[in-house]
């Protein structure tokens, strides 16, 4: 059992988001509400510990892009090139006639994956971006 002071305070939300967060988050992981939004909150900050150390780590980036668009691919490949020093590797796969998903592997100073995944944030027309940090070397 944690020592751990606990402090109590209150948030103003659209009661449509609790609503559903309750419904779903809250109620399948069997949880009080305050133990929720605990995991929650811990989770974003240890999401976020990352960027605070300037130290290696390994991520993996996983973004989904239609290929057709004017200017996209040539963009994705111009900033993989560009930060060719943190890419392992990537693997390409076509979802569909126009979907594609790029999961690419990185490693190396936070500070320089933090600034790949800018670069790619920049690139108009990436359906979604999402990343892990797996591993403080
Ligand atoms: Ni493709």
């Amino acid at each position: 059992m944690s020592n751990e002071k606990l402090i109590r305070f209150s948030i103003t939300i659209p009661e449509d988001l609790l609503k559903e967060f309750e419904s779903s988050y809250y109620t399948e992981n069997r949880e009080n509400r305050s133990e929720a939004v605990r995991n929650l909150m811990r989770s974003y900050v240890s999401s976020e510990r990352w960027k605070n150390n300037n130290r290696e780590v390994f991520a993996t980036i996983t973004i989904v892009y239609d290929h057709h668009l004017p200017e996209l691919t040539r963009k994705l490949t111009a900033a993989q090139h560009d930060n060719g020093d943190v890419i392992i590797c990537s693997q390409h796969v076509h979802l569909n006639h126009e979907t594609c998903l790029e999961c690419i592997i990185t490693k190396g100073l936070s500070e320089d994956i933090e600034k790949f995944i800018e670069a790619l944030k920049d690139i108009r027309g990436i359906k979604s971006l999402n990343f892990n940090v797996s591993a403080e070397i």
